[in-house]
């Protein structure tokens, strides 16, 4: 398994926001290359099996349903060391919590409408890689 590889998401708000082509720029700055990346959109069941593990959390029911209201950005990004990285880019979950220059810290607007997704271990990077992409569209 790869294991210098991320998944991430640019969330509904960031895309509504205008936001699509400052974040990709900060990952690209950042040293990440973009391996494959899409403009969708997550259904209702689609975006309660990628958070399935936030289930029983009370933010659960009003996080499907702002991931789902709109179009978002996925992408899978290759650097070295790239999920701790990424995760150091994009800043702490809560933006008002986020350091400085950090993709949340510029782009997201609270806890919920965070701006991005980052993976949080090399075995769910993959895992959620593969929820958007075929082997075929990794470059
Ligand atoms: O995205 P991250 O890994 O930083 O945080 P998480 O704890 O895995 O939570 C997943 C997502 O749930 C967050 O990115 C937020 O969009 C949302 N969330 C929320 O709405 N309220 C919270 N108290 C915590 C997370
Ligand atoms: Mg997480």
């Amino acid at each position: 398994m790869a294991t210098n590889r991320t998944f991430t998401m640019i969330k509904p708000d960031a895309v509504s926001n205008g936001h699509i082509g400052a974040i990709l720029n900060d990952i690209i700055a950042g040293g990440f290359k973009i391996v494959a990346m899409k403009y969708t959109r997550l259904s209702e069941e689609g975006a309660g099996n990628f958070y399935a593990v936030h289930k029983e959390r009370p933010f659960y029911g009003d996080l499907v349903k702002f991931m789902t209201s709109g179009p978002i950005v996925a992408a899978i990004l290759e650097k070295d060391n790239a999920v701790e990285d990424f995760r150091t880019l994009i800043g702490a979950t809560d933006p008002a919590k986020a350091d400085e220059g950090t993709i949340r810290n510029k782009y997201a607007k609270s806890i919920e409408a965070n701006a991005v997704h980052g993976s949080d271990s090399d075995e769910n990077a993959e895992i959620e890689g593969s929820f958007f992409f075929s082997q075929l569209e990794r470059f």
